[in-house]
């Protein structure tokens, strides 16, 4: 459960594991494009001998908002679990870059470290990890692997409290278990709360809307608006129109059976609210 990166991080501050900078290793750059950030060619990839991604091609450049739409099960949350290196699932074939350097490659922690991020449609909890100490370790080891100073406790105290502030998260949850026992909307807040701590390059929300009320959306909305800018890149998953509105994506694309069946503007998103799936599923068979 949860992405291998994100344990890594947890077991940095469980003292299990450190990797050292010098141990990384520096991936070949094959990207020719130079303002793509993420290129995605023909990808396949599933789980335990079953297809779910069955030939994705994507490109993400620096400062574009992708929104991934699509029904249930046509492999959103496997994509987005794919591209962060999650163990539970195998490549087969295709290739995928991150900013021109092999990405499949790399250890879910380096993807991490290069400044890709999601978000995740169930949160992983984990007692026994203090979230702000969590945080602060996360913060510090992206700094050291910039080649930076680590912050001491009391600085990172500052910078927390203003992410905090930024995605209207109450300062109390500082002092909580990653997660545990927090209400589906708090964790959903704790997820951008990392994402504004960890500042990445690109950052992948999948269903960061789902469990938010309607206030916390447009806060939390706010607050990703903010983070991003154009050096960075977005992909939201989402099922419904009504984030996109705080939210302008650049594309929309919809999965189905593990493709992208339709790609298209912000519009596409509000047909699909006024007509569902079945018109493009239908075209397609
Ligand atoms: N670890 C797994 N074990 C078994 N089946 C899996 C696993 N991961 C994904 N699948 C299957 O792959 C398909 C795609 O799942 P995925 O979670 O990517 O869908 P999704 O598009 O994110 O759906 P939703 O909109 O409901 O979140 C589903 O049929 C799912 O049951
Ligand atoms: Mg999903």
């Amino acid at each position: 459960m949860g992405a291998g990166y994100r344990l890594y991080l947890a077991s940095l501050i469980l003292g299990l594991r450190r990797k050292r900078v010098s141990e990384i290793k520096d991936h070949q750059s094959t990207s020719n494009s130079k303002d793509a950030m993420l290129e995605i060619k023909d990808l396949h990839a599933g789980f335990e001998g079953t297809q779910i991604i069955k030939g994705i091609s994507l490109t993400i450049n620096k400062g574009e908002i992708h929104a991934i739409m699509g029904p249930n099960g046509s492999g959103k949350s496997t994509l987005a679990k794919v591209l962060v290196g999650h163990p539970d699932y195998e490549v087969t074939a295709g290739q995928v870059t991150f900013n021109g350097k092999d990405l499949l490659a790399m250890d879910p922690e380096q993807r991490a470290l290069e400044g890709l991020f999601m978000g995740f449609q169930y949160p992983v909890e984990i007692p026994g990890v203090n979230n702000a100490e969590f945080l602060r370790l996360s913060y510090n080891a992206k700094l050291v692997h910039a080649g930076q100073e680590e912050v001491d406790p009391l600085d990172f105290d500052e910078i927390l409290d203003e992410k905090m502030k930024l995605v209207g998260m109450d300062k109390k949850y500082k002092d909580r278990s990653l997660n545990e026992g927090f209400s589906g909307g708090e964790k959903k807040k704790n997820e951008i709360l990392q994402m504004a701590v960890l500042d990445p390059k690109l950052a992948i929300l999948d269903e960061t809307d789902s469990g938010l009320d309607i206030d916390a959306m447009k806060v939390v909305a706010q607050g990703i608006n903010k983070l991003i800018n154009k050096d960075k890149g977005l992909i939201l998953i989402t099922h419904y129109q009504r984030l996109l509105n705080y939210i302008q994506p650049d594309f929309v694309h919809v999965f189905g059976d593990g493709k992208i069946i339709k790609s298209g503007d912000k519009s596409l998103a509000h047909e699909l609210e006024a007509q569902g799936y079945d018109w493009l599923t239908a075209a397609k068979n």
